[in-house]
């Protein structure tokens, strides 16, 4: 595996800072689960104090950057082709019940393209990186998608519109032919880990629509450097800023699109 670079050292260190709060909020919020008032509160503020650190130390490393984020919005920064964008936690829904599948998402944008990204669990201690033109690595392995070819035996993930969120009659009829083409589907609750775990060949495919920036912005990366395609779902070239995403290896990106949109 290649050193890790300095950008790469910077974003570590800001996610395994702001981790660490948040492995001990959620440590928290397990306790809070059968309180009479409920965790919310209490979550929204560890996503604002994650956000915080995030925010901090990335500014120290980098002072000119500005940042898009899913709590504070846009900051402009001194350097204007430079921005961050990062989500502090990434599964505010499995967080707040206490089920550990959540993540600090961070990218790196230079000029309206996304040339790092990293994603960071911090209850399994994995960490999924890469940066543009370099491939990425998981852990200290390299990140690479699965080389299966056949969606009868692909696992395939995605986002299922809740309460307030999306048209669910259609997105039910696109399930519907999904489900009869798969060996499995997975809704995890994560966009950024979906997309990891993508890039990591864990998934064969991830489709959801609906999304924000901070939700996409590194996974897409991590997923293109892995070999894999990352698309909006009916092909265009701008998941990230569509919110958009359709995420697979080579093979199944027709076959799957295809489900997704029958002609
Ligand atoms: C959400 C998660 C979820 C996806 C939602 C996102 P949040 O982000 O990524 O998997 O289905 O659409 O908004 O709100 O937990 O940061
Ligand atoms: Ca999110």
């Amino acid at each position: 595996m290649a050193l890790r670079s300095a950008l790469m050292n910077v974003m570590t260190a800001a996610a395994e800072k702001a981790a660490r709060g948040l492995k001990r909020d959620f440590g928290e919020v397990e306790q809070l689960q059968v309180s009479r008032k409920g965790p919310s509160d209490f979550v929204s503020a560890a996503d604002l104090r994650a956000e915080k650190v995030l925010m901090t130390e990335l500014s120290k490393a980098r002072p000119k950057f500005g940042f898009l984020n899913e709590e504070g919005g846009e900051i402009k920064g001194e350097d204007d082709r430079y921005r961050w964008i990062i989500d502090p936690i990434d599964g505010t829904t499995n967080f707040l019940h206490g089920i550990p599948h959540f993540a600090i998402s961070i990218a790196l944008e230079y000029e309206d393209e996304i040339v790092a990204g990293l994603i960071y669990n911090p209850i399994t201690d994995e960490m999924f990186s890469a940066e543009k033109g370099k491939g990425g690595s998981f852990n200290s392995h390299r990140l690479r998608v699965s080389s299966r070819g056949d969606l009868r035996d692909s696992v395939i993930a995605t986002g299922i519109p809740h309460r307030g969120r999306g048209h669910h009659g259609p997105y039910l009829k696109t399930l519907g032919r999904v489900m009869e083409n798969v060996a499995g589907i997975r809704r995890m609750g994560t966009a950024s880990l979906d997309l990891a775990y993508v890039a990591a060949g864990r998934c064969d495919g991830y489709w959801e629509t609906g999304l924000s920036p901070w939700d996409v912005a590194a996974g897409v990366l991590l997923v293109r450097e892995a070999g894999g395609f990352a698309t909006e779902v009916a092909g265009g070239k701008d998941p990230v800023y569509t919110g958009s995403v359709l995420a697979t290896n080579a093979k199944l990106h027709k076959p799957l699109q295809e489900l997704l949109i029958p002609s």
